[in-house]
């Protein structure tokens, strides 16, 4: 591990009082962190033939490597080491798809509910395609939800060596400095990012909204990690953050870094008062362009 990554860890128990939740917020921040950790070294010792694609699972364009898994594993047993009775939804111990992921969330989070026991959130390579292809832009995305509301998050971006994280009500942060959006005044001055669904259906919503948005903003980045994107808008690189369908495990994390950092998380086609995990047509800006994009997006018939 790396002195940074050390210090950060270190960090982590100055910084938060352990009173806010039953749980203190630094146990499960700081095992978020560690078990990222875990995660992205396995992504960046991995050799090429390592990140060779093993399957394609919903079609063509949804990918698995064997580092997937075994970086699921490595959260996972991080996580439980250190809460043993904890609940664990991993992507890659669910059936592809969005309808067997939304039911995967659904009973885990009334399983949550009827015992009283955190579930946690993970993703252990968002943007694998970036992966695979070695684009460098990939992370291991891990949330803790404590009453169905996401309470602590990390996104760990090992090539740049970034660690996002937030606490609810406590902020969000970055590699230790805490982080804000930055509103950006009107929509021709902002920058957005999208995302490149594999589903057929969610694909052909973002090029009807490309096509939308393009002449109307700055430009569009449509940079393979839901994840990253979302910590990039709380730290003010992006404007704002939409895509169609996305699961709970693209989003717990970095979702609440974007509200943590004074942004808005919101459901696209609704306005959700507040980040709802079940949501899988996402908004996140810095609350300001947020609003534009949607009417952009309505008036190019997505919805
Ligand atoms: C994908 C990434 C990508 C988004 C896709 C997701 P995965 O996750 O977040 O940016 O556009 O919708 O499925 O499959 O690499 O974990
Ligand atoms: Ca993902
Ligand atoms: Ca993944």
């Amino acid at each position: 591990m790396t002195i940074l990554r050390a210090f950060i860890l270190l960090f982590i128990f100055e910084l938060l009082p352990s009173t806010s939740l039953n749980l203190a917020p630094s146990s499960l921040l700081e095992t978020a962190i560690r078990s990222a950790y875990v995660a992205g070294n396995l992504m960046t010792s991995a050799t090429a033939s390592d990140k060779g694609v093993e399957v394609t699972k919903l079609n063509k364009k949804d990918l698995l490597t064997k580092i997937d898994p075994l970086c699921e594993e490595a959260i996972k047993k991080t996580i439980l080491a250190r809460f043993p009775d904890h609940l664990i939804l991993g992507e890659e111990s669910v059936e592809p798809g969005p309808s067997a992921s939304s039911m995967a969330l659904s009973s885990f989070l009334e399983k949550s509910r009827a015992t009283k026991k955190p579930l946690w959130i993970i993703d252990p390579i968002d943007g694998t395609t970036n992966f695979v292809h070695d684009l460098r832009y990939s992370a291991p995305s891990v949330a803790c939800c404590v009453n169905g509301e996401v309470v602590v998050g990390c996104v760990f971006d090992p090539y740049a060596n970034e660690t996002f994280w937030a606490v609810k009500n406590e902020g969000a942060f970055l590699n230790g400095e805490r982080i804000s959006v930055k509103p950006e005044a009107c929509l021709e001055d902002s920058v957005i990012a999208m995302g490149a669904p594999p589903g057929k259906l969610s694909a052909s919503k973002s090029i009807k909204g490309f096509e939308g948005l393009l002449p109307k903003v700055r430009t569009i980045r449509m940079l393979g990690s839901a994840a990253l994107m979302l910590g990039w808008v709380a730290c003010g690189r992006l404007n704002c953050y939409w895509e169609w369908d996305l699961s709970s495990w693209d989003v717990a994390a970095g979702g609440l870094i974007v509200e943590e950092a004074g942004g808005r998380m919101r459901g696209l086609e609704e306005d959700t008062l507040k980040f709802d995990v079940s949501e899988r047509k996402i908004i996140a800006d810095d609350g300001k362009c947020g609003n534009d994009v949607r009417e952009v997006l309505k008036e190019s018939g997505l919805f």
